[in-house]
């Protein structure tokens, strides 16, 4: 797919308030830090689209992007934040809580995951709590430029096994780096599959 136009829409603190939900949504969720932001940089070709920052915890609202004049893609505040107060942990997953609950135009989450770790407790969690949920989503490990390709696999396959324990179907996975562009192509192509699906 090629990304003609992308343009921020709004920032919202409440679910009720974002934009009207008859635009498909693909929204993009991970531990602070991640590279959220940066992913949706670099998918729309546009280094200051959404603000980055490498203190993390800098995305803290709803933020939707309109891309193509068709489908909105959504930076969401990120989890795990290892300074959060414990209430701005509960306010997280109230609005994450509610934001899945109430988008009906969400069709698919992206949930990232640094692939630089080990499996990390706050991802396997977040991650079980959407299958637990029917929760349609896939993993995008980024940052992949910043490690070996041995690192790579082996914490790869480690996360495979952790998510065999539970699932007997992966969900699809997909690497990435908002340095090199890997990923990008894959990304969109499974957006762009989706859209055309539910055309049909
Ligand atoms: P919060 O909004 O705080 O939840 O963070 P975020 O997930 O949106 O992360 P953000 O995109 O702001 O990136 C965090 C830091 O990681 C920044 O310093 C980015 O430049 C860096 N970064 C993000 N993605 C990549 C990547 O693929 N490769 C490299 N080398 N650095 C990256
Ligand atoms: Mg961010």
């Amino acid at each position: 797919m090629k990304i003609k136009s992308a343009e921020f829409l709004v920032s919202n603190s409440r679910v009720d308030q974002c934009p009207v939900n008859s635009i498909l949504e693909f929204a993009f969720i991970g531990r602070s830090n991640v590279g959220k932001s940066s992913l949706i940089n670099m998918l729309a070709n546009n280094k200051s689209l959404a603000k980055i920052s490498s203190t993390p915890g800098k995305t803290r609202l709803i933020n939707h992007f309109l891309i193509n004049d068709e489908w909105y893609l959504v930076d969401l505040p990120g989890y795990g934040y290892a300074r959060a107060s414990k209430e701005d942990r509960r306010e997280f997953g109230k609005l994450i809580t509610r934001y899945i609950a109430e988008r009906e135009n969400l069709i698919c989450l992206y949930v990232l995951i640094d692939c630089r770790h080990k499996p990390l407790k706050t991802d396997l969690e977040f991650i079980h709590w959407l299958g637990s949920n029917q929760v349609p989503f896939s993993l995008v490990f980024t940052k992949t430029d910043k490690v070996s390709s041995s690192v790579l696999e082996s914490n790869l396959s480690a996360y495979k096994k952790e998510l065999s324990k539970t699932w007997e179907n992966l969900p699809p996975i997909i690497l990435s780096s908002a340095k090199t562009g890997l990923g990008r192509d894959e990304i969109l192509d499974h957006i762009s599959e989706i859209i055309s699906g539910l055309k049909l």
